[in-house]
């Protein structure tokens, strides 16, 4: 409750007090929102009833990792489990997916990417440095950056058998329960701990959409 007010004092001060003035300052306005997304939330399972006296959004609370399909005719269909939740970042993730592809899935893929972070509000993070609510052109390119083709995929997917690179065959691809390390290099600064919305739409080089998923989370 203490918590919510002092920020809604804060959003309201940086974001919404400058508009009413039309003060053109879209800079500080940016970095107002990059310095609330920046700040870590107590993810909103842990407030107790008391904490919440007056409902501030009508938004869903975030209470499990909850990873939806957009996207039921396109495709590609995939379930995917993330442990532990809430996540703990850097640290040892668990995954564990399945995929089904029934085209070959061939280059140039367009993947759009939005993130919304729960700061009272769900707050939208700009792309930064091609990080957060990105739109890139070609996914299979930015594989091949990452995974050199002259060199196996990365554990756990050459456990499994599992490609790295487009195109990807039409078929079924299964991620046995795997255990992933995320270090603390490049992890941007706005993910810090708290609630997250995360939207992944992938387009063909026609525009068709192969694939939607949304994903709820929480970071600890
Ligand atoms: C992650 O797991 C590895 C090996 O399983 C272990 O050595 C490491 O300490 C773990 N890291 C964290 C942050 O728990
Ligand atoms: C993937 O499929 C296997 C076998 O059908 C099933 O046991 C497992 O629970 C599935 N995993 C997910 C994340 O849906």
């Amino acid at each position: 409750m203490q918590q919510h007010t002092k920020l809604t004092v804060v959003i309201f001060m940086t974001l919404v007090v400058p508009c009413i003035l039309g003060y053109n300052q879209e800079k500080e306005n940016f970095i107002a929102l990059m310095k609330l997304l920046n700040t870590p939330q107590k993810p909103e399972r842990y407030f107790s009833p008391v904490d919440v006296k007056f409902p501030v959004s009508e938004q869903p609370t975030v209470t499990e990792f909850n990873w939806k399909s957009c996207g039921p005719s396109d495709p590609i269909s995939a379930d995917v489990v993330i442990l532990p939740d809430p996540l703990v970042i850097p640290g040892n993730i668990s995954v564990e997916a399945n995929a089904t592809l029934k085209v070959d899935v061939v280059a140039p893929v367009k993947v759009s990417l939005t993130i919304k972070k729960k700061v009272l509000v769900w707050l939208p993070i700009p792309c930064i440095d091609g990080v957060g609510s990105c739109v890139y052109d070609d996914v299979c390119e930015m594989l091949d950056t990452m995974f050199p083709p002259s060199q196996p995929c990365p554990a756990p997917l050459a456990t499994y058998n599992l490609p790295c690179h487009c195109p990807f065959k039409a078929g079924t691809y299964t991620l046995p329960k795997s255990d992933v390390v995320v270090e603390d290099t490049g992890i941007p600064s706005w993910l810090s701990s708290g609630d997250y919305e995360i939207k992944v739409v992938a387009q063909d080089s026609k525009g068709s959409e192969l694939a939607c998923f949304s994903a709820t989370l929480s970071l600890k």
